[in-house]
């Protein structure tokens, strides 16, 4: 790629070339380093990519793409070799929705699949995303599966053929195979958490109680094996794992190491369950790949047998690798041209060029600023919020038709999913920021007053309703989303401090003394050294569940009547709301307001406001 050579031109004099990663990408940041700790069993872990192959492009701790952890994982896996140790990679799932290299072709993933599997991956299984939609889980089944072939599992998930009406498992229900240098066996499993919004014509989740009670399953557990290894989208605190799966297995195999490589709740998180027993997790959106490693006595036959307590102690270590070209040739001691790899240029060129044929780069507009969703208080110009209720919504909310009447506008806070950063603002920044296709409706002459009142109720619903109603915590910012923000802002400055001193920081070979920057700072369930990078912590500040915007109301003088504006996906919590407080209100009074899309209408006023040059 011309742009991507121009880019490694223009830092050959920082780092002696960085090639790879998108073209437009940000050039990484250099930053202080933990290194990896390896043991005789390494992983490294994916989940819940959601389509983010092409990288962070406007962030720099994290703009490293697909091919830039295919010849990361080239790497590794020859370092594993010359060390005489083994290393496996896993995905658990939810690889596709979130980001414009799924959602910005038509059909949806024309593009994903074929860029996945440029990645071996030994332990693959399947997302609750992965099952919404039929087109979706046929892609699954008619692409993942075969992919990668013996690797995908599928302890709980069956696929039904729609025109057969047979139904079978997705794929195999566990995999036994023996490492590459030690001949260490493994027995893994793929699960997915007791999900039952899937399409239920097309696939069948068993509840995981039910799945280890399974012949199978019972057999499966008493095959010996030298580590047991569960991959499965699912949080390391769920009871899923942590109960259900675990104490099946434990109960078999007092002292067999286990390795949970769990997701799902989008952030980074480790616990042990026993001192034999360890879980991972590793975020999100390709920002982080997990590590981890086990060393000790591992083989059956190394322990002197039945010691169960003293049968020679496993060490386990974690870490959540930035996914940042730097880092990459910090911890492969390769840089530039010797780090990429043929197979890994290719895929980031697969992936230039399907962000190209989705026009993904197309400039809408540049933003002067950025706006986050909670590094700052609503209110505050660098919100999104702010941004969205006081600039964009008076404008896109827009219907030609009642211009003059005025209007009081809603959004739900849920409604946008990323922030916008200072510069290029593109077609994909719009699928990153609002991924949804809404539109406006509105019910005609509400009384002023009944507006205002249910924009409060819906503000603070909690007072009005004591239970804990699902349609209205449906509004917010997704808990998962908030989980992230949670785990990145624990971390006090002077732990930082602390944890920089007593890693004995390595630095990034050719750099000067490399700044700090703001990124996550992961307090786990094991500590405070998970991350390869440090950082320092975001602020984090709590968001409404809405935001509004009145257009043509003049202080002091209250209409009698406006027209309640909202976007789509209110609908349904609105007329659970209008149906408790009594109202008479119901969805036959939505009436469409406007025609376009919301981010049709955003687009366009990104291109008029947003004109300068970047
Ligand atoms: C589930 O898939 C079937 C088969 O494609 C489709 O007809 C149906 O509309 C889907 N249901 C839902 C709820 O998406
Ligand atoms: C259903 O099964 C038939 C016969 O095996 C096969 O040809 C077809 O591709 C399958 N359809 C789907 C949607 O999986
Ligand atoms: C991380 O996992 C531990 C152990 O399961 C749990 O107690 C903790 O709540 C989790 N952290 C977050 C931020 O969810
Ligand atoms: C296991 O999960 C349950 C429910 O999610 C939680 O209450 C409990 O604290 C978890 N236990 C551990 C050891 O993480
Ligand atoms: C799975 O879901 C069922 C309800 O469908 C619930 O009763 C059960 O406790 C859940 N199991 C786990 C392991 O969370
Ligand atoms: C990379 O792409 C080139 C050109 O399409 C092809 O000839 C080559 O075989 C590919 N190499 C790998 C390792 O995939
Ligand atoms: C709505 O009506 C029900 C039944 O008459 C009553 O119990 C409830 O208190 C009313 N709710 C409100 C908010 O007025
Ligand atoms: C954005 O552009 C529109 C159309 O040109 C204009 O009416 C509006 O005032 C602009 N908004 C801001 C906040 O500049
Ligand atoms: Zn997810």
């Amino acid at each position: 790629m011309a742009r991507i050579r121009r880019w490694g031109v223009i830092v050959a004099a920082l780092v002696g070339g960085i090639a790879a990663m998108q073209p437009h990408a940000q050039m990484p940041a250099p930053a202080p380093m933990r290194d990896l700790t390896w043991g005789k069993l390494n992983f490294l872990q994916t989940t819940d990519t959601h389509g983010w192959l092409g990288g962070h492009l406007t962030e720099p701790s994290y703009s490293a793409d697909w091919g830039d952890y295919v010849s990361l994982a080239h790497h590794m896996r020859k370092q594993a070799d010359e060390r005489g140790v083994d290393l496996l990679l896993v995905d658990a799932g939810d690889r596709i929705e979130g980001n414009g290299l799924y959602d910005g072709s038509n059909p949806k993933g024309l593009y994903l699949y074929d860029i996945y599997r440029q990645q071996d991956i030994d332990i693959i299984c399947t997302g609750n995303h992965e099952l919404y939609k039929s087109w979706a889980i046929q892609d699954e089944h008619r692409y993942t599966v075969p992919n990668y072939q013996n690797n995908y599992i599928a302890s709980n998930l069956d696929y039904i053929n729609i025109t057969t009406g047979k139904q079978e498992p997705m794929a195999p229900r566990y995999r036994k195979f023996k490492t590459k240098n030690q001949g260490l066996e493994i027995l893994a499993f793929g699960f997915l958490f007791n999900f039952s919004e899937n399409n239920k014509t097309l696939s069948v989740v068993q509840r995981v109680e039910e799945t280890v009670k399974e012949p199978w399953f019972q057999d499966a557990i008493r095959e010996d094996p030298d580590v047991f290894v569960v991959n499965g989208h699912v949080g390391v605190e769920m009871s899923e794992f942590n109960n259900t799966i675990y104490k099946a297995i434990r109960d078999v195999n007092p002292t067999t190491p286990i390795v949970f490589l769990g997701g799902h709740v989008h952030l980074r998180n480790a616990t042990m369950y026993d001192e034999r027993a360890i879980a991972v997790a590793s975020g999100r959106y390709f920002e982080t790949i997990g590590w981890v490693s086990l060393d000790g006595p591992l083989k059956k036959d190394e322990v002197p047998s039945p010691q169960p307590r003293d049968a020679g102690k496993i060490t386990f270590s974690r870490r959540y690798i930035d996914t940042n070209l730097l880092g990459f040739y910090h911890h492969t001691g390769l840089n530039g041209e010797a780090f990429e790899t043929e197979r890994g240029r290719n895929t980031s060129n697969m992936i230039a060029h399907a962000r190209n044929n989705m026009r993904l780069e197309e400039l809408y507009g540049c933003a002067p600023q950025s706006y986050w969703m909670t590094r700052f208080p609503y209110g505050h110009k660098n919100n999104l919020y702010t941004l969205l209720a006081n600039k964009i919504l008076p404008y896109v909310a827009y219907d030609e038709q009642r211009v003059d009447i005025p209007r009081l506008v809603l959004i739900n806070t849920g409604a946008m999913r990323f922030d916008i950063f200072k510069g290029r603002f593109t077609r994909d920044s719009m699928f990153n920021v609002s991924p949804f296709p809404n539109k406006f409706r509105y019910i005609p002459n509400m009384p002023y007053k009944t507006a205002k009142f249910i924009f409060d109720v819906l503000l603070s619903w909690e007072s009005y309703f004591t239970d804990q109603r699902p349609y209205l915590m449906m509004l917010g910012i997704p808990t998962c989303e908030l989980n992230i923000r949670r785990e990145t802002f624990i971390a006090p400055k002077d732990v930082l401090k602390l944890a920089s001193r007593s890693v004995g920081q390595a630095r990034l070979s050719g750099y000067g003394e490399p700044e700090i920057v703001e990124g996550h700072t992961t307090v786990d369930g094991l500590g405070n050294d998970g991350d390869d990078t440090l950082h320092w912590s975001y602020d984090y500040h709590t968001q409404p569940a809405v935001v509004k915007t009145e257009m043509g109301v003049t202080e002091g003088e209250e209409p009698e009547t406006i027209d309640f504006v909202f976007i789509d996906f209110m609908k349904g919590p609105l007329s659970q709301v209008f149906k408790r407080l009594n109202t008479t209100y119901t969805e036959a009074d939505m009436l469409p307001y406007g025609t376009e899309l919301l981010d049709v209408m955003v687009h366009k006023w990104v291109k008029e406001n947003w004109s300068q040059e970047c």
